[in-house]
């Protein structure tokens, strides 16, 4: 197993590099052997290899300290992670969580536009969109607070994402279909994913630190 000690904080940037290497692959093989043991139920060989990459290079741009919060998830954590990432193709290089929540707030908004209008092609884009948002620079974890990057907090990702993407796919299916009588009944679904994330892992928006 790696430990990492206070003093390594101040390493310089190669030993750095290969703390990060070694912690990664870590990580890669535990995750691995998930993968053998589920055999591939959950995502086809191909998808999990490009999965470990982008969690490779999640885990490279991650401080030392959530470095090992991440490394130390269970091998279900893990898997259960790269499921979820499985279902984005669109990374970004700088934008943060907050910004690319603000993204997934003009497309649910623009799905509630496509229906009240009889634009099914509008409402339907939109979903689509919005399930497969952006993904913050360095994946959803930074951006969580330290005492959420755990198993426990963690594990509700799963139903939050499947109401959220899950429900915006299938009002995406429905608007195809031209059924928006369908299509509308998913907005309070997918509304419902957004406000228990929130409960879990937002605190209030914007608060002061200077009010008593
Ligand atoms: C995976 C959990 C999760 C889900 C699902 C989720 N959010 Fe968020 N959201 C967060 C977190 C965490 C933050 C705080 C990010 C920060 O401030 O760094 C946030 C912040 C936001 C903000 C920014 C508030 C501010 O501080 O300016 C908006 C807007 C927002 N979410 C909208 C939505 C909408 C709309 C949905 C559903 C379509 C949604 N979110 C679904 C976790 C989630």
């Amino acid at each position: 197993m790696i430990s990492i000690s206070i003093n390594n904080l101040t390493l310089k940037t190669p030993v750095k590099v290969i703390r990060n290497l070694t912690l990664v692959t870590a990580l890669m093989a535990s995750a691995s052997s998930v993968y053998a043991n589920t055999n591939g139920q959950a995502m086809d060989k191909p998808t999990m290899m490009a999965m470990q990459k982008v969690m490779k290079s999640d885990m490279a741009l991650m401080k030392p300290d959530l470095q090992k919060q991440v490394q130390g998830l269970s091998k279900k954590t893990k898997m259960e992670l790269m499921k979820i990432l499985s279902g984005h193709n669109r990374r970004s290089k700088q934008l943060t969580l907050r910004q690319v929540m603000h993204e997934v707030l003009s497309d649910y908004q623009s799905i509630v536009s496509g229906l009240a209008t009889d634009n099914t092609e509008q409402a339907a884009d939109s979903a689509r969109r919005l399930a497969n948002h952006r993904l913050p620079v360095g994946g959803l974890i930074p951006y969580m607070a330290k005492k959420d990057v755990n198993d426990e907090s963690l594990a509700s990702l799963v139903g939050f994402n499947d109401l959220v993407e899950g429900n915006s796919l299938r009002l995406a299916a429905a608007a195809d279909k031209g059924n928006t009588g369908e299509a509308a009944s998913y907005l309070g679904k997918i509304a419902e994913g957004c406000v228990a994330c929130h409960q879990v892992f937002r605190g209030q928006p914007g608060r002061s630190d200077r009010l008593r």
